[in-house]
């Protein structure tokens, strides 16, 4: 599909499907009301019918509208007129491009943009109706032998009523495209079974971005390499695997040669089990999404080369599997991290934080500006946030409330758990330094505590995202979603500008 801005007064685009804006309550966006004027108070006859009321998620498409020369208009209702939220916003996008797709529209032209949404800008609603076409247009049919068929829709036009906003919003259009590309990847890579999507795969994949982008080079740890630097904690979890542990380094240079880069850690377990401390059956299912902080480090480095960014950015993946077995680690080991801190393990079921900790201390070398590192790490963040918010933990506040506004701007929010000190007493252990789980209590502070212990040498972020990366919920909906793609991407880019 192709995406495009313009300046588009109705009655010039006859040809396409229009999509516009009612409010529930029976007033109508501008270019509503100009259609209505053109079929002689078709929609007005239609609300007041109450046939269609506006309300939000309701959507109708309407075809040959008598006598105005329109052929096909999609009303979208928009729920109260000063209601509309930009998570309400976004959420309509992608039922509007299924309705296009389901009428075999092959243009359309969205007057979307029109809508008012509380402190949000005509380029803000370009940049989300882009990044939220493509979510409608998402599928992952690789494996399925009946592939649906080809959307229809081919070309869809972005209407904006202010003309002197174009530049901006082309703009907009070119960073919401890029991140709708990043999100793709990333959402590709997580949907795939870990039989695929290995260690050794998420390897490959890394080099296939070093090859396509010229701004991005790939280096790949292997097992000998790691052990050489001591990491042991990372190693641990891998050595029940018959698959090989990788440690996957990205730079992407798009800014000045000294500048300190922003460094993005991602958990790549590709499959967790629980290891030893063996998850039951339910709760495995849907383990194959462990990578989405890989699949997010991988995806946001592609958008940011996409885009040019003139930032350097680090991407250090810690791709490992997590297999319980007569060679795999076991509760009560004791190992000894690439930084000289001791692990009691208690739960091998608690890996993420334990490749983690070598991944961080390994970024040391970089002297990063900051360390963000985006991990599926606890079930405990789902149960304090849901689906909704991804958990936020910091070093370093400023750090902090720049993600906290990237996610706000971006549509992709997070929320700030605290880090205090009072916590990291849950981790000690009587026999290591510290000891891998809390307890039950506050489980994504502890894992935020744990990891702290390897980020005192830079600012540091962590984003737990075991409730927002994919929808997990039963076996027949899940998906990755891309997130926190958008986030970081929006992060960047404020740095930037
Ligand atoms: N990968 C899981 C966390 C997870 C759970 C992600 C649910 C997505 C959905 C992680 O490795 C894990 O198993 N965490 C344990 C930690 C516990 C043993 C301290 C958990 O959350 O139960
Ligand atoms: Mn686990
Ligand atoms: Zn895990």
């Amino acid at each position: 599909m192709k995406l495009s801005v313009k300046a588009a007064q109705p009655e010039k685009q006859k040809k396409s499907c229009l999509v516009v804006g009612v409010y529930e309550g029976g007033e109508l966006t501008p270019t509503a009301r100009e259609i209505d004027k053109a079929a002689h108070g078709y929609i007005k006859k239609l609300l007041s019918q109450g046939v269609f009321q506006g309300k939000s998620g309701q959507i109708l498409p309407l075809f040959h509208l008598a006598g105005s020369g329109f052929e096909h208009v999609l009303l979208v209702g928009c729920g109260k007129a000063k209601t509309l939220t930009p998570t309400g916003f976004r959420k309509m996008i992608p039922s509007v491009i299924k309705a296009l797709n389901g009428s075999q529209a092959k243009q359309a032209v969205c007057y979307l943009a029109e809508l008012e949404i509380r402190d949000k800008s005509l380029p803000w609603k370009v940049k989300q109706i882009a990044e939220a076409a493509w979510d409608g247009l998402y599928r992952f049919d690789l494996f399925k032998s009946d592939k649906e068929a080809a959307p229809s829709l081919k070309d869809m036009v972005i209407h904006i009523p202010e003309a002197r906003q174009i530049k901006a919003c082309e703009e907009a259009l070119k960073q919401g495209q890029a991140i709708a590309d990043g999100v793709i990847l990333t959402k590709n890579l997580a949907n795939l079974p870990s039989n695929i999507c290995t260690p050794t795969f998420l390897a490959q994949q890394a080099k296939e971005l070093g090859k396509r982008y010229s701004s991005i080079s790939v280096k790949v740890l292997e097992e000998s390499d790691m052990r050489k630097l001591g990491m042991g904690a990372l190693l641990a979890v891998s050595q029940g695997s018959a698959e090989d542990a990788k440690l996957i380094c990205l730079e992407y240079k798009g800014g000045a040669k000294k500048q300190p880069p922003v460094a993005l850690v991602g958990k790549g377990i590709t499959f967790d089990t629980g290891g030893n401390s063996l998850k039951s059956p339910d709760n495995m299912v849907g383990m194959k999404y462990d990578m989405c902080g890989a699949a997010t480090v991988l995806g946001t480095i592609k958008a940011a080369a996409e885009l040019k960014l003139p930032i350097n950015i680090v991407g250090i993946i810690a791709a490992v599997e997590n297999m319980p077995g007569g060679t795999a680690y076991k509760p009560e080991d004791i190992l000894t991290s690439m930084s000289g801190q001791t692990i009691e393990v208690i739960s091998t079921d608690a890996e993420g934080r334990l490749v983690l900790s070598d991944a961080l201390t390994y970024c040391e070398r970089y002297n990063p500006d900051v360390v963000i590192d985006i991990a599926t790490l606890t079930g405990a963040v789902v149960i304090a946030l849901g689906f909704h918010a991804t958990g936020l933990l910091s070093n370093h506040d400023p750090l902090a409330k720049d993600l906290l506004r990237a996610g706000e701007e971006s549509n992709d929010r997070a929320w700030q758990l605290p880090l205090w000190d009072e916590y990291q007493e849950q981790i000690k252990s009587p026999f290591a330094d510290i000891a891998n789980t809390g307890g039950r209590a506050a489980g994504t502070i502890t894992a935020g505590c744990f990891l702290s212990r390897f980020a005192k040498k830079f600012h540091w972020a962590h984003l737990d995202v075991a409730g927002t990366a994919a929808m997990m919920a039963g076996t027949s909906e899940r998906m990755a979603t891309g997130r926190p793609v958008p986030m970081l991407m929006q992060y960047l880019i404020n740095k930037v500008g």
